[in-house]
């Protein structure tokens, strides 16, 4: 996106081209805070409506750049039958002060010219109508154009902005991690396997397009812990795919994740830092550079979510062990679907309960049991219940966000437990990791959609992605 100085610095340098040749090309967020009236100026963009009195004519147009239209007023004699809500159009004309309270500026017409008609009776988008999410949802291709999906995406745009330059203004490298894979990180078996055209077609003689089976990553963990063997901090965003059959509104197949890797940490504190300082900077950030965007959410979408986010953004993030959680959970009066037993994963309704026994604040619940949790997690070596230095943050209204640990970076506890699991020999390269400068390390990742959901207060997470397509499994 231009900022207005860079519009206002055009404008400067128009002035001294020939008369013929003068029309600058503004965003309608140039044109919305320019400082001065300006001739010469072209706007492109989709018309959001059009009102024809007897004297004037009024457009309201939008280019993506902001929630704001810009308002142009027109001769009704510029007026015509393509002129329509949703066509493309076209406007040159003088950036004019607005008498309007609404806007200090509009763009005074001179031509108007209509790019791409728009059939008003078969847009399923009608003027001047809130759509509820449920309803542009049906038309993935065209919700782009209503208000709150280009709201959700100019913040998730801003939101990924924020997170690279958090990581990156504390030293962080990025490093783009493959998405085909041979591993299966978590070893949850969600995962989605890949195969050509042609091995499709022939599946009886099995070959692999790579010699073994590939699939789809779930995590860049594995790759980055490679990576923090030469860089003591790095991170990946990328892509990251599940076969999960959930019918939740919190999981995707195909999602976006944050990971981070951090060397010579010996401590799940460390780990908990970074989180809580990624979640509040780049929330901070986003908060502040799309101020209307994210208010329309907090104004028509999910009233009480811009206290719940002030809250959150407020206060330390509370600390409880699992041990602490089941025994939470056990003297809750409220019944759950599942009951709570020390040694069962938190489900989602646990995360809610134990977030809302905390005051309504983002929770670090740490030291999971050991069989619960994936073969790279720290053993913490405790008994008589044995855990693993893991940590999960729940957020209000979502749950899990991120889930990380100290990795295992001692050889033998590795060794054994692979060994234990029949994954010795696959993972050869990863104990490699072990052997040669082995250091104290750990990491997190944290679902990006999610971590959307709970800026946003949306309650589905097909509302904060472009694409819903495959987004679900189809036994749904
Ligand atoms: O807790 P998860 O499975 O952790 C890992 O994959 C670690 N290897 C990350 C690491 O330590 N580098 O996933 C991390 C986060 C979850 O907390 C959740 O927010 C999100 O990814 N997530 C999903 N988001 C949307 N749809 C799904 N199906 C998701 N599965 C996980
Ligand atoms: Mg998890």
């Amino acid at each position: 996106m231009l900022g207005a100085r860079g519009g206002w610095q055009a404008l400067r340098r128009c002035a001294s081209l020939p008369r013929a040749q003068r029309a600058v090309r503004l965003r309608v967020r140039e044109a919305l805070r320019a400082q001065e009236p300006a001739g010469g100026v072209k706007v492109q963009g989709w018309v959001r409506s059009v009102r024809s009195q007897k004297e004037v004519l009024f457009l309201h147009i939008n280019d993506g750049s902001s929630l704001e239209n810009l308002q142009v007023v027109a001769d009704p004699s510029l007026e015509n039958r393509d002129l329509t809500f949703g066509s493309a159009v076209e406007v040159q004309g003088k950036l004019v002060k607005s008498p309007h309270r609404m806007q200090d500026m509009e763009l005074k017409a001179e031509t108007i010219h209509v790019v791409g008609s728009c059939d008003t009776w078969s847009f399923p988008l009608k003027m001047k109508e809130r759509h509820p999410l449920e309803y542009i949802r049906q038309f993935p291709h065209l919700r782009c154009r209503s208000n709150t999906l280009s709201s959700l995406l100019r913040i998730r745009s801003e939101a990924t902005a924020a997170i690279h330059s958090f990581f990156q203004d504390n030293g962080y490298v990025h490093i783009h991690t493959p998405i085909i894979t041979s591993n299966d990180c978590e070893g949850a078996g969600e995962l989605f396997q890949i195969e050509t055209s042609h091995e499709a077609r022939e599946s009886a003689e099995k070959t692999h397009f790579f010699n073994v089976p590939a699939f789809l990553t779930v995590s860049g963990q594995l790759h980055l812990e490679v990576m923090a063997g030469a860089f003591t901090h790095v991170f990946t965003f990328g892509p990251t795919f599940r076969a999960e059959n959930s019918q939740s509104r919190r999981h995707l197949a195909e999602f976006y994740m944050v990971e981070a890797e951090l060397s010579f940490t010996e401590s799940l504190q460390d780990i908990m830092q970074v989180m809580e300082d990624l979640f509040k900077t780049a929330t901070n950030t986003v908060l502040s550079k799309c101020p209307h965007d994210v208010g329309l959410f907090h104004k028509y979408i999910a009233p009480a979510q811009k206290d719940r986010l002030e809250q959150m953004l407020k206060n330390k993030f509370v600390t409880i062990s699992y041990n602490e959680a089941v025994e939470i959970l056990k003297q809750a009066s409220q019944t759950f679907t599942f009951k709570p037993e020390w040694g069962c994963d938190l489900r989602t309704e646990h995360e809610k309960y134990l977030v809302k026994h905390c005051g309504e604040v983002p929770v670090f619940v740490i030291n999971y049991p050991y069989n619960l949790k994936p073969f790279y997690m720290r053993d913490n070596e405790d008994e008589p219940q044995h855990t693993v230095a893991a940590v999960d943050l729940l957020v209000p209204g979502i749950g899990e966000l991120c889930g990380g640990s100290l990795r295992e970076e001692r050889l033998p506890f590795l060794e054994s437990r692979l060994q234990r699991l029949g994954l010795a020999d696959a993972y050869q390269w990863y104990l490699d990791l072990r052997k040669f400068g082995s250091v104290p390390h750990g990491g997190f990742g944290m679902g990006f959609e999610r971590y959307l959901q709970c800026i946003l207060g949306a309650d589905n997470i097909k509302d904060v992605i472009p694409f819903p397509r495959f987004s679900h499994s189809c036994l749904l």
